[in-house]
């Protein structure tokens, strides 16, 4: 955490701005590079689509959180600072006014007050925007996690299955981003960061409006799309079990209510329920589209309405089903929880909100947030004395995590490979996987993360679910004993 006294860089703030001010305030917008922005409206969307947050130069990130800062040292209320940033979004058009203007709006409580309480300085929130280049900042500041004094269980390399082996059905399932909104017809290439829907205009030319079961664009998927997907799941039957690895709502992220998310997960998790029945346990995880504004989950340490408590209740009631009650109990407190799928395997559902940089309520303490890492290492090692293996499940996969967070994650899977025997993400909305090395000599292989691809069609895609057939456990654990 930064030290709250250290006013000589308070007057090094202050010169900077006067310098700056011409910059930001009184100069022809033209002057400034188009291609420059404020970065952290980038994070609203998914990589290519909307703000640019790799574009932002360094020097104008500095301006903007000088800008901020003063603004709220002499007062300035949060009202007149959300004008500002929507100034500074339509003015370098960063883009389309009415986002600019709803962007504004959206971040005005949460994002400000993230910053109020880190009381964030210019050189660290741009290193945390633009990148550790432009400034230092605590949010890169390197913690780590203690393991338990057990000496690690020797290696057994791991051999295939033989042939014949029981095997169990796991349906894969993530990113169906329901847009409410979505309306066939409309344009499927408007300027807004989703299109597809109501408000996105008249199609310029024919073959560019939406279609009747999704489009190739930046566009999610109609309901009824998600119904036909669950249909021809359930046709798939049997399924032994399910991971769901989040982001139920859609990409309209200037526009989203607290409302709007609830009916989504709730709607989507109960179709989930009726297409599978009621003997299929189905173990969620928290995505990070399924708060508003996108992104921002506050750690426990913050109470009351501004809290994730309005989102996890909710999950903690629709997903009441699938999961066991101390299950649930994890679940309000933090998005995360870890339950029995069957003798001899479990599975830890993480809340990998609180790795990314995405969430700004890191920067007021981005040290094992929740102290959910510890948390896992504690269910690791249980299961490793209990003889147990682990699958672990979240959304965001490991490695586009904060160093400090992806270091010790990946340090806990190397001291518990016997242990981890699959883990599964989603996010990146591509059929991907990343794979886990040794410490010691990063050439043998140990773990491996499964990103399935997603079922929306955002951006240019087919939709998709996956199955995965899973050798029974007690053949593991024979085969690895
Ligand atoms: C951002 O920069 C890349 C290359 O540096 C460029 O191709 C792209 O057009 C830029 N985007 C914007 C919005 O200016
Ligand atoms: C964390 O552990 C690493 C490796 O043991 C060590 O080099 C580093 O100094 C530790 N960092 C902190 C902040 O304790
Ligand atoms: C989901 O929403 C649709 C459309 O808004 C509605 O027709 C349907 O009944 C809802 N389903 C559930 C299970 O809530
Ligand atoms: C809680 O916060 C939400 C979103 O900021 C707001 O809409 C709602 O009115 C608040 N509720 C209370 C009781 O303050
Ligand atoms: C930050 O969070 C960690 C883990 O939750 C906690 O141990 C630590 O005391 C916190 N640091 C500060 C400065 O609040
Ligand atoms: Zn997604
Ligand atoms: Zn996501």
């Amino acid at each position: 955490m930064r030290l709250p006294t250290v006013s000589p860089s308070r007057g090094l703030v202050t010169f900077t701005l006067v310098l700056m001010m011409p910059l930001f305030g009184f100069c022809h917008p033209g002057q400034v590079s188009r291609q420059s922005g404020l970065v952290f409206m980038q994070q609203f969307v998914h990589q290519g689509v909307g703000f640019n947050w790799k574009n932002v130069t360094c020097r104008l990130c500095q301006t903007v959180f000088t800008i901020i800062d003063i603004a709220l040292m002499s007062d300035a209320n949060e009202e007149r600072l959300a004008y500002v940033a929507g100034e500074v979004c339509s003015r370098l058009h960063l883009a389309d006014e009415r986002v600019c203007r709803d962007i504004t709006e959206l971040f005005r409580a949460d994002f400000i007050q993230a910053v109020q309480a880190s009381l964030l300085w210019p050189t660290e929130a741009c290193a945390l925007l633009v990148g550790p280049s432009c400034g230092k900042f605590d949010i890169y500041a390197p913690w780590n996690i203690t393991l338990p004094k057990v000496p690690k269980p020797p290696v057994t390399p791991p051999s295939p299955p033989k042939p014949g082996s029981p095997q169990s059905r796991v349906l894969f399932l993530t990113d169906i981003h329901w847009d409410q909104e979505y309306e066939v017809g409309s344009a499927a290439d408007c300027k807004d960061p989703l299109c597809c829907r109501k408000g996105s205009g008249t199609p310029s030319w024919r073959r560019r409006e939406a279609g009747y079961w999704g489009t190739y664009s930046k566009c999610d998927l109609p309901l009824r799309t998600v119904e036909s997907l669950l249909k021809n799941v359930d046709r798939d039957r049997p399924w032994d079990w399910v991971y769901w690895t989040g982001d139920i709502p859609a990409h309209n992220v200037w526009s989203q209510t607290r409302k709007q998310q609830l009916s989504g997960l709730i709607n989507i998790s109960r179709l989930v329920h009726e297409h599978l029945g009621p003997n299929v346990k189905v173990y969620p995880a928290v995505g990070n589209h399924e708060s508003v504004p996108v992104n921002l989950f506050p750690p426990p340490f913050v109470h009351g309405n501004r809290s994730s408590g309005w989102l996890y209740d909710t999950m903690a009631e629709e997903w009441a089903a699938w999961l066991p009650e101390q299950a649930l109990k994890t679940l309000r407190y933090g998005g995360f929880y870890t339950a029995e799928v069957q003798p001899g395997l479990r599975v830890v559902s993480l809340n990998m909100n609180f790795c990314t940089p995405g969430n700004f309520w890191l920067m007021v303490n981005s040290t094992d947030p929740a102290n959910q890492l510890q948390w896992l290492v504690h269910i690791l090692q249980a299961s490793e004395d209990k003889g147990e293996k682990v699958h672990i499940i979240g959304h965001i996969p490991p490695g586009l995590c904060l160093d400090s967070w992806s270091r010790n994650y990946y340090h806990i899977v190397n001291r518990y490979e016997s242990t981890v025997a699959g883990q599964f993400f989603g996010h990146t909305h591509l059929d991907e996987f990343q794979l886990f090395y040794d410490e010691e000599t990063m050439s043998r292989p140990l773990g491996v993360a499964f990103i399935a691809p997603s079922a929306t069609t955002f951006v240019n895609l087919n939709p998709v679910w996956h199955s995965i057939s899973e050798v029974t456990v007690c053949q593991r654990t024979r085969q690895l004993a």
